[in-house]
């Protein structure tokens, strides 16, 4: 496995999305991608599946300390009490003292960054968390957050795939040092299919999936695809052992549209563009 080193953080490249996971099957799910191999798990609060990544976690025999583990905090839940009784309400579900990456799920603008960022720095310094984070940061976001924060925000997590420009927001969240983790790295289900990315796989012997996570990863962006299916964990996992070339990756860069962004709820920020 290849890992991101960001602020003293060290996060496996190809991480599991365990979003839709739950009960019995989704338990299942998740011990089969931890038997596949993977040793990076991305859950929520909102997932409503703390206890089934905890669980699954547990049952795999595989050490805590190899498990590097996310969960986020409700954007409902940044004002400094909800939030601590947040991420309590997750360190009981999931078993856990710690986990390895807290994140804000969604921004709220109703809950000043002080306050949100420094209820994340205190779940830092109380040991609850090794490193924090956020998601869905905008370019303002991510600077307003740095100028308050007294711990680094290792990693902003945030929608990358082929169908979606995020370079402004790229590369911001380098420019602070930040590593990028992306989610629906396969447009949710949109990239196999698409002509451009299944042609460049057969020359490779990959599926189209298998390019748009290499194209993310070879951009040393860590990507959490999520399936409850062992073949396509498998699939998706094996995303290390092939290069795109220049060419490759630049035709691939042109498959941006404007109305490529899958994930776009209420609460979303003015995202930039
Ligand atoms: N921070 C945020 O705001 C945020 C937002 C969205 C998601 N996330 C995180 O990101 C993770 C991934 O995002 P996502 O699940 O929305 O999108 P995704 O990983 O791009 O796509 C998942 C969907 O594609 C299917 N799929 C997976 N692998 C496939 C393959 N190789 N070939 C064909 N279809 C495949 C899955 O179905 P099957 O299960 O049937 O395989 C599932 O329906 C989530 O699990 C969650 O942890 C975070």
């Amino acid at each position: 496995m290849e890992f991101v080193e960001a602020h003293g953080a060290r996060i496996p490249i190809v991480g599991f999305g365990s979003m839709r996971l739950k009960e019995d099957a989704g338990r299942e799910a998740i011990l089969s991608a931890i038997r596949t191999g993977y040793r990076h798990i991305d859950t929520a609060a909102f997932y409503g599946n703390e206890k089934e990544v905890g669980d699954a976690i547990k049952a795999s025999g595989v050490p805590r300390a190899d498990i590097f583990l996310t969960t986020k905090v409700r954007d409902n839940n940044l004002k400094a009490d909800d939030f601590a009784r947040s991420l309590d309400n997750s360190l009981k579900l999931l078993g856990l003292p710690q986990v390895d990456l807290l994140l804000i799920h969604w921004p709220n603008l109703a809950v000043p960054a002080a306050e949100s960022i420094g209820a994340l720095n205190k779940a830092k310094r109380d040991g609850l968390t090794r490193h924090i984070g956020v998601c869905n940061y905008t370019v303002a976001l991510l600077d307003e957050a740095w100028g308050v924060t007294r711990e680094p925000l290792v990693t902003n997590q945030i929608e990358v795939h082929p169908f979606l420009d995020q370079s402004k927001v790229l590369a911001a969240s380098r420019r602070h040092g930040m590593s990028v983790t992306a989610y629906c790295p396969i447009a949710r289900g949109r990239v196999p299919g698409n002509p451009v990315l299944e042609r460049i796989g057969a020359a490779h012997g990959k599926t189209a999936s298998q390019v748009s996570l290499r194209w993310l990863t070879q951009q040393g962006i860590i990507v959490i695809p999520g399936s409850g299916n062992p073949e396509r964990q498998q699939e998706n996992f094996d995303v290390l052992d092939f290069s795109l070339s220049p060419a490759e990756m630049d035709e691939i860069a042109t498959l941006k549209r404007a109305d490529g962004r899958v994930v776009n709820p209420p609460q979303a920020p003015k995202w930039d563009v």
